[in-house]
């Protein structure tokens, strides 16, 4: 086992265990199409669910996962995402097909090349054909048919390529509400495409859709709200930090051969407050070290706040508002909850910081937990806004 920043998935992946194994029975279940919306905070372990049920479902005959990430995106064309799915589709597909080729290679070779290849495949060729123009049209250029149908075309060879093999094609895309900032002539599509996907896979027989959110409201457009498009498709679950003990599982499990003072466990598990990836962060630094203290913990979060901090949280922090700004930089630093009391420190009536408050709910950086009470969302980038903004000789207050 080691520590990972990566999706954590097999010997690394810790807990979670009722929402995998009941994943991976309802995914497998021939008599079932439905499939899940997962949906959590950032770096909660939402990417690492996905890929450990991909992991278990790949073990079973009947079905193929395709697993696709909106983060890795390019162009952020329409006619990117729709190559790009089409190209995932057949990598998983290929095996089940004969082909030996790395999808990758052959999308970068010539279309004789393709030809070739396919030619020795074991399709119809309605679907050889279909293969052959995802691969090879250029998603920089104009084609004949339009982005949108290329988005169908992509979806429809999921579906022929399930029914042709005769196995269920679960699909996965992580970060599902991204692809409304995809690009169809310059402009944002916004919620049309999730509309067109929705009439898409309302006819299809094969594919089992599944999809995650970090952002709330977003996700509540895209699948959880009674107006939105997949309203009541989806089994819904919410991914929760994990427990304390788990926590500590992670760091003992990849410490074996250090000696780790009990405090400092229990600093790093207050500190993380159930966010996998702060532990793994954590339990990086301290790796080679022999005895284990508080102190050393003191220090690696520190450098968590600054190599991290600088890269995630200043630009979350920057596509802030400045009003915005002003309101969690008060939270964080006055440790205040009310709109009242932080409108008295910033100089702003209490109906204006609750307007405020509920854009801030939107973008996932504070959270309700009540009548006229808020608070940060993530502890770790409350921490990074008292250490940037708050007394110049902070030290994290674990
Ligand atoms: N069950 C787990 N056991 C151990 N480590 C985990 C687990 N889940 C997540 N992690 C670790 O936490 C970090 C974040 O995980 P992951 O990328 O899956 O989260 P996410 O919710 O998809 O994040 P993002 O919002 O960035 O997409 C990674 O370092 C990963 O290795
Ligand atoms: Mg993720």
């Amino acid at each position: 086992m080691a520590f990972t920043l990566r999706a954590a998935k097999g010997k690394n992946f810790i807990d979670r265990k009722e929402l995998v194994d009941e994943m991976v029975k309802t995914l497998s279940d021939e008599r079932q199409l439905i499939g899940y919306v997962l949906y959590g905070q950032r770096r909660i372990g939402k990417s690492s669910i996905l890929k450990e049920v991909k992991r278990r479902l790949d073990a079973k005959e009947n079905t193929v996962v395709v697993y696709y990430s909106q983060w890795k995106k390019v162009e952020g064309t329409i006619s990117e995402f729709a190559q790009r799915l089409s190209q995932e589709i057949i990598m998983e597909y290929g095996p089940k097909l004969g082909l030996r080729y790395k999808v990758s290679g052959l999308a970068r070779s010539s279309i004789t090349h393709v030809k070739e290849v396919l030619a020795d495949l074991n399709l119809t060729v309605k679907t050889r054909a279909e293969i052959e123009f995802m691969l090879t049209f250029d998603p920089r250029k104009k084609t004949e048919i339009d982005p949108l149908t290329l988005v169908e075309n992509a979806f429809n060879l999921g579906e022929n390529m399930a029914c042709e093999t005769n196995t269920r094609c679960v699909l996965m895309l992580d970060e599902f509400p991204e692809i409304m900032k995809l690009k169809l002539n310059g402009r944002e599509v916004g919620e049309n495409i999730l509309k067109l996907i929705r009439t898409i896979h309302e006819d299809q027989e094969n594919i089992i859709l599944n999809i995650t959110g970090s952002v709330k409201s977003t996700l509540e457009t895209a699948a959880l709200s009674p107006t939105s498009p997949f309203y009541r498709q989806f089994i819904v679950k919410e991914v929760i930090p994990l427990e304390n003990r788990y926590i500590k599982k992670i760091i003992l499990d990849n410490l074996k051969d250090s000696k780790i003072a009990d405090d400092a466990i229990d600093m790093i598990c207050k500190f993380s407050a159930g966010i996998p990836f702060y532990a793994q962060f954590i339990g990086r630094e301290l790796r080679g070290k022999k005895r284990i203290d508080a102190k050393d913990v003191n220090n690696a979060v520190n450098e968590l706040l600054t190599q991290e901090g600088e890269l995630i949280f200043r630009r979350e922090y920057e596509n802030l508002s400045s009003k915005e700004r002003l309101i969690i930089v008060d939270m964080a630093i006055n440790d205040t909850s009310a709109p009242s009391e932080i409108g008295s420190n910033i100089d702003e009536d209490r109906s204006t910081v609750g307007t405020y408050m509920d854009y801030l709910e939107k973008k996932a950086v504070v959270r309700k937990d009540g009548r006229g009470k808020y608070s940060l969302e993530d502890p770790i980038f409350k921490m990074w806004i008292e250490r940037n903004f708050g007394e110049w000789d902070w030290m994290p207050q674990i």
